[in-house]
């Protein structure tokens, strides 16, 4: 019973819209269940456009009139939109529309979370709320009266008149309608204020719901940070006389940078150390510092189509890791996005979901939300400013600025004013937009005569649709370390343009130790013939942060495939040299926990697969188990000290200092209670003041078998509070043995406080399960079920959220046949489900071909 194939819609095809807009009126008169929209838009034929039939997008509306120039008229409508005859000269169109707001649990559009209207029209939730050209090139200024009961009304712009049960709204800079929002609700504000460097005054306020105005002060402060950060490196002012943020319990993704009026899911911005961990706070300041950069790169130059997506998004969230790394600890930033990268979106490369980081077609664009156009695209901005220098990047951003400010863009224009700003050719660059797949380089070396070679080779496997890669520019960040220790040649950067390329450094007494991709240079899979002597080197000795980590991490990553497949005992090399390492107390603690860090079970999986082997879930997990424990025997002496030593006394603080010691501090509490069986944990669960604290400590006690108390304890401490007890439905599941996961992901879903209405809710229970490697690939096939069924309860409620969380069965091609088998069975169930969302239909689809 599958409907009919959805349409694909392909960049190729793209034509600019037959009308420019002069200006929007909007008015809504609230109501739950009868919402009604009054719209009034003035129209002009576009004289770029060739194309002049007039076609407004319009989804789930109940059209109560329409007019051109006061005239009533009777449009063509479809499940669409709507199309009629219109004057060949400026006209105005009046229409007046009923929406259900109460009743929209897909979360576009307009829509109502605990009492309180709010919106979500990126990509295309603004149809849902009138008629309208609802795409990216078309902007207007807007102007909104919201009439309602409701205490706070908010909208884009700067504020109006305003008096009781209405408020006006007028946002002069010209926007397309994914930057519309709307907020009505009984909220309470945590108000401030900034100063621009011009001199501009701007009210700040951060909008939640009554009792949550204590767990807002970190936001405020982060984005005043970001306000004065984006002045300082990019020159950048805000550009409203005010500036609200609205936290939302019910939403599909992290936040939004509607103009003016940027809406966040509450577990972005809301926090308190009580409530949020140390890696909490530091995702809310950069989610914070990532919608207010949007302000620029987004608002400002918006995109011309949804395929350059990534033009304002990896972009900003280049933007947003700048602004963390200058914030925090660059190194540690730094390992923690390649960590991210590797996860998300090298898994999605090397999958039947990849795709360009600038896509040329698709069915939903919901469903390109992904990793690849996110930090791909941000890894692209890094290429690109690696190649081109510090300088010439910033002079390339100021001519991109002022050449289209109040533009929609491409790619192309990007590209153009780097090529402009520079002289430089970047045909070759473009490559990286526009071919998917992680590029493989293999190096192998030479010494002679005192000249050392390095022989590099790009190749890139095939992706979905695309079998012919061309070799991309890839700079290649490479120091030499002398066999005593020493750098003998510093960081230089290698520009790798051909398939095969060779670099050659001479004056050279000895052969050195190469240090390559310093920083991670490129987003690719390096792949070397190296000793464990020289990865223990390596750790011992790299100067570049980035390098000394992947050292100890590859040195792991050998020595649990060797356990793994050829039953070796955990590698006594590696050992000794994480060891060496965590007792260095010149490195940042901060480095250390990372430097202490295992890789993922899916890391694993991938690793495996890659040399040619069927990866056992299970015996994955075993191996990881079985090093830990090594790990905590051969450090038996160490932990302590180290748990000792990086106590925080004083009062709590979110920043890098005190996390890092936290972070340390924890890790050798693992340790330990791999050896006490959960003593100090128990204290420290006892003792916490903190959220980071009480949650490390109950994490171990699960993972101890120790947890019951805990767990019981932490529900009626915290049942209050939903953010708190998505950790709750999480944690408990991802410390759970492989052969439980399902069983205790099965039995929260009949909790009380689970909901699939709310996706963060579904996503800390059924996203648990799909963390759960090893028990979300047990053998039985029971996680892939559970996940299904939930998927199909979810899909008629919220296509958006189900369909991304199909990504899960991505890599089902890496597993046993008994495996692929039980997959395949679950993802035919869910394409067979009557009345499929077009999100899902989209991405089982893929997954499958
Ligand atoms: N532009 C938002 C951000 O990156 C994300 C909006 C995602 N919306 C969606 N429907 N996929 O901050
Ligand atoms: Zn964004």
């Amino acid at each position: 019973m599958r409907d009919a194939a959805p349409q694909t819609i392909y960049l190729k095809d793209y034509t600019p819209f037959g009308y420019l807009i002069d200006g929007v009126e909007l008015t809504f008169r609230l109501h739950p269940t009868a919402t009604r929209v009054i719209s009034r838009i003035r129209f002009r034929p576009n004289p770029d456009a060739t194309d002049h039939r007039f076609f407004l997008h319009g989804e789930g509306l109940t059209l109560i009139s329409a007019a051109i120039d006061g005239q009533t008229v009777t449009p063509d409508r479809t499940d669409t939109g709507l199309t009629c005859p219109v004057p060949d000269a400026p006209f105005v169109w009046e229409a007046e529309v009923e929406i259900s707001p109460s009743t929209n649990t897909a979360l576009e559009g307009l829509y109502m979370s605990n009492g309180m209207y709010c919106t979500q029209c990126e990509a295309e939730g603004f149809r849902n709320i009138t008629y309208y050209p609802d795409r990216p090139d078309v902007m207007a200024p807007f102007s909104v009266r919201i009439e309602g009961d409701e205490k706070i009304l908010l909208s884009n712009g700067n504020p109006g008149n305003s008096g009781t049960g209405f408020a006006e709204w007028h946002d002069p800079w010209p926007k397309p309608a994914y930057l519309f929002a709307l907020v009505a609700g009984d909220l309470v504000n945590h108000p401030d204020t900034f100063t621009t460097r011009s001199g501009k005054k701007v009210e700040l306020n951060i909008w939640v719901r009554p009792g949550d105005e204590g767990k807002c002060a970190f936001g405020m402060q982060a984005l005043r940070d970001s306000m004065t950060w984006d002045e300082e490196v990019y020159g950048r002012e805000y550009d409203l006389d005010i500036f609200n943020i609205v936290a939302v319990d019910d939403f599909n993704m992290g936040a939004m940078e509607n103009k003016g009026l940027n809406i966040f899911n509450s577990s972005a911005v809301l926090a308190s150390p009580e409530t949020s961990t140390d890696t909490n706070f530091e995702r809310i300041e950069a989610i914070i510092a990532h919608e207010y950069f949007h302000n620029w790169t987004g608002n400002r130059i918006t995109c011309r189509d949804w395929f350059q997506l990534c033009l304002k998004e990896g972009l900003t969230v280049y933007r947003d890791s700048q602004f963390t790394s200058d914030m925090r600890s660059a190194p540690v930033k730094r390992i923690s996005d390649v960590i991210a990268l590797r996860a998300r979106q090298f898994r999605e490369d090397n999958g039947p979901l990849a795709h360009p980081v600038r896509p040329d077609s698709f069915v939903e664009i919901n469903n390109f939300y992904t990793a690849t156009v996110y930090e791909k695209g941000a890894e692209l901005i890094g290429i690109l400013k690696t190649l081109v220098g510090d300088n010439a990047y910033a002079k390339a951003l100021d001519l991109y600025f002022n050449r289209h400010d109040g533009e929609a863009c491409t790619i192309e224009d990007w590209l153009q004013a780097f090529e402009d700003a520079t002289g430089r050719d970047l045909s070759q660059f473009k490559r990286w937009y526009e071919q998917a797949g992680t590029p493989r380089l293999s190096v192998a070396d030479d010494f002679k005569d005192g000249t050392y070679t390095l022989n590099f080779e790009q190749k890139t496997p095939a992706t979905p649709g695309q079998d012919i890669k061309d070799a991309r520019v890839i700079p290649i960040a490479v120091g030499l370390i002398g066999p005593n220790g020493d750098e003998v040649h510093e960081t230089t950067v290698l520009e790798m343009t051909g398939a095969r390329q060779s670099f050659r450094f001479d004056g050279l007494s000895a052969k050195p130790i190469p240090s390559i991709l310093r920083g991670f240079s490129a987003p690719v899979i390096l792949e070397r013939e190296i000793t464990n002597a020289e990865r223990a080197f390596l750790l011992a000795h790299d100067t570049d942060p980035f390098n000394k980590w992947e050292a100890g991490l590859s040195l792991a990553r050998d020595g649990l495939i060797a356990m793994i497949h050829d039953g070796a005992a955990p590698d006594s090399a590696y050992l000794d040299a994480v060891q060496t390492m965590a007792r260095d107390d010149s490195l940042d603690p901060a480095f250390r926990a990372l430097a202490l860090g295992l890789p993922s079970q899916d890391d694993l999986a991938q690793a495996l697969y890659d040399q040619g082997h069927t990866p056992d879930p299970q015996a994955i997990w075993e191996a990881l188990e079985t090093l830990r424990h090594a790990k905590a025997q051969a450090m038996q002496d160490l932990a302590p000290r180290l748990y000792a030593q990086y106590q925080v006394t004083g009062p709590y603080q979110p920043n890098a200092e005190q996390s890092g010691a936290r972070s340390l501090a924890n890790a050798a509490l693992a340790m330990i209670t791999r050896l006490d069986g959960g003593a100090q944990a128990q204290r420290q669960y006892d003792n916490a003041s903190n959220m980071t604290q009480q949650l490390a400590a109950w994490s171990c006690l699960l993972q101890a078998g120790k947890g019951e108390a805990a767990t019981a304890a932490f529900y009626d401490q915290w049942q209050h509070d939903r953010l708190v007890i998505d950790k709750w439905f999480m944690l408990q599941i991802l410390n759970a043995d492989p052969a439980k996961t399902a069983d205790t992901a099965a039995r929260l879903t009949k909790h009380p406080d689970f909901t699939m209405k709310n996706p963060n809710r579904f996503r800390s229970t059924l996203g648990g399960l799909t963390a759960s490697s090893a028990g979300f690939h047990h053998a039985s096939g029971k996680g892939y079920e559970l996940l299904a069924n939930w998927l199909i309860r979810l899909d008629p409620l919220n296509p958006q959220t189900t369909a991304r969380m199909c990504s899960a069965f991505e890599t089902w091609k890496r597993y046993d046949s008994d495996r692929q088998v039980h997959i395949k069975a679950q993802l035919e169930r869910i394409l067979d489900t009557p009345s499929l969302s077009r999100d899902t239909t989209e991405m089982v689809t893929r997954i499958l071909a």
